[in-house]
């Protein structure tokens, strides 16, 4: 029941009646875990609960939704959930960048859904494109900025030429910035985001510790001036690329950084909150995705898009998408890009 978890209790109370036509049955609540049970919230007492492991391991409890954030106990709950044949919906981007193949596994082993379209870029669908509409073509890229924190912080240096720790104060008054912004700041955010989707978009295992990582906390408000100079803007990028020799043979880059981007790159212009990911197929070319990639209602709506789709297949049959064969194609280190 945080920001996200409250977002997606809200949506499956007032929408009840269209998600029950949309799914085939009704998507029933039947509890919520919460860490402390005496602050008031808007949900009847008797949902709430806090003990996880025994509210996945009800019976009456078709799907999980894991909006808890953390390795720890997540991964056990969420294991324990896909073995008891219930599909899974998290949006746990830290857990996802270091075991996406072992709940993979898990999840085809039980013949159940595990769906994760909210742990990268909030309401922007990124992670089904990649793994459903672009199945059938090769990904070169996948650029973009996925942290909306680090994007409200440069996008407000630039405008007000104010440097990094005043902004960062300012992102922190405003609801921006979390009172500790080390993940988002350093860059862990996004490389857990550039793993995810590098694993995706490669057919890979691609964990957190294979992304090279460099924050924003040394970007200065002259850095952005020069930027400027040369018609250029700086952005926190998440880059995953395939990597091809000349002799036929393929790696991964996954790295982060403060980048220099021209000014008419369409990613220079995405500014605030706000994040844009840009993926490079061999046939589809160039495709954009756009918009929210942070807070309640936006992750909350991601969120729902799984639930429905992983409550049409109990209602109705099927699985999907299915985790790609993994390749498994070696990391090339930085110095090598
Ligand atoms: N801290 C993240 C961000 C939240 O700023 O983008 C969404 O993952």
């Amino acid at each position: 029941m945080g920001n996200v978890g409250a977002e997606v209790v809200r949506i499956i109370t007032e929408s009840a009646d269209d998600l029950r036509s949309r799914v085939g049955a009704p998507l029933e609540l039947r509890g919520v875990a919460v860490r402390d049970l005496s602050r008031p919230r808007k949900i009847g007492q008797e949902l709430l609960t806090d003990d996880p492991a025994a509210l996945v391991a009800r019976e009456d409890v078709d799907i999980v939704v894991e909006l808890m954030g953390g390795i720890d106990p997540a991964r056990a709950l969420i294991r324990t959930a896909l073995e008891n044949g219930k599909s899974v919906v998290t949006a746990n981007k830290a857990l996802l960048a270091e075991y996406t193949g072992e709940l993979a596994t898990a999840a085809a082993e039980a013949k159940v859904d595990l769906y994760f379209e909210a742990a990268v870029a909030g309401a922007i669908p990124v992670i089904r494109p990649l793994m459903q509409s672009l199945a059938g073509d090769t990904v070169e890229r996948v650029a973009g900025i996925v942290n909306g924190t680090t994007n409200f912080i440069l996008s407000a240096m630039d405008e007000t030429g104010a440097g990094y720790s005043e902004t960062l104060a300012e992102a922190g008054r405003l609801g921006y910035a979390e009172a500790d912004p080390t993940a988002d700041v350093e860059g862990y955010d996004a490389a857990a985001k550039a793993a995810i989707l590098a694993s995706i978009a490669f057919h890979s295992r691609v964990t957190a510790a294979d992304v090279y990582r460099e924050g924003i906390t040394a970007v200065t408000s002259d850095d952005l001036v020069a930027a400027k100079k040369f018609d250029c803007t700086i952005k926190l990028l998440s880059i995953c690329e395939r990597v091809r020799d000349e002799h036929g043979g393929q790696r991964i880059s996954a790295r982060v950084y403060p980048a220099l981007i021209p000014l008419s790159h369409p990613l220079a212009s995405v500014n605030g909150a706000f994040n844009a990911v840009v993926v490079e197929a061999e046939n589809a070319g160039r495709l954009m995705f756009y918009g929210q990639g942070a807070g309640g209602a936006p992750t909350a709506s991601a969120v729902l898009g799984d639930l429905v789709m992983a409550a049409r297949n109990r209602v109705h049959g099927g699985r999907g998408p299915l985790e790609s064969t993994y390749a498994s194609l070696p990391i090339a280190p930085i110095d090598d890009v």
